[in-house]
């Protein structure tokens, strides 16, 4: 049965190449859990949309939580899908642009039309914060 997570962390000094090694894990490891989603930093917290059968998204989570690079996963939404928003993305870093401003609207943009509004509201939320 398909499940969408969505959890943030808190991360400290993480610089442009810490995002890339992590996005190099997500190609390995989640291609072979069939998980997919999405992940934002803003500086300080991730926020990470994952999706996939429940096993594979407990194994993925278990790598997740045990990477010093972050602390205080927080799982903030898991809910059950009929299919799933981000079938084409292992793990897509969507960045958030520095303008206030336009930031909401241009994240609106990138995200993907088959996400429950729920969960947009809350990725668009989360995005506003700093
Ligand atoms: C914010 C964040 C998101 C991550 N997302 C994933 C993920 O989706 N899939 C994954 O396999 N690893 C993810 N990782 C990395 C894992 O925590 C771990 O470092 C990596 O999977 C280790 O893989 P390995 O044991 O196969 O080398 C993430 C790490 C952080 C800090």
């Amino acid at each position: 049965m398909l499940r969408q997570y969505v959890y943030i962390s808190t991360a400290d000094g993480i610089g442009p190449e810490d995002i890339a090694s992590i996005l190099d894990s997500c190609q390995r490891n989640n291609s072979e859990r069939n998980v997919t989603g999405l992940l934002l930093y803003n500086g300080r917290n991730f926020l990470q949309l994952l999706e996939g059968d429940v096993e594979d998204l407990s194994w993925v989570m278990r790598k997740i939580e045990a990477d010093p690079r972050h602390n205080g996963v927080s799982i903030i939404e898991d809910i059950a899908i009929a299919g799933r928003a981000c079938p084409d993305w292992l793990m897509r870093h969507i960045r958030i642009v520095d303008q206030v401003p336009e930031r909401r609207a241009a994240l609106d943009a990138e995200l993907p039309a088959a996400l429950e509004p729920n969960l947009r509201r809350i990725i668009l939320n989360f995005a506003a914060l700093n």
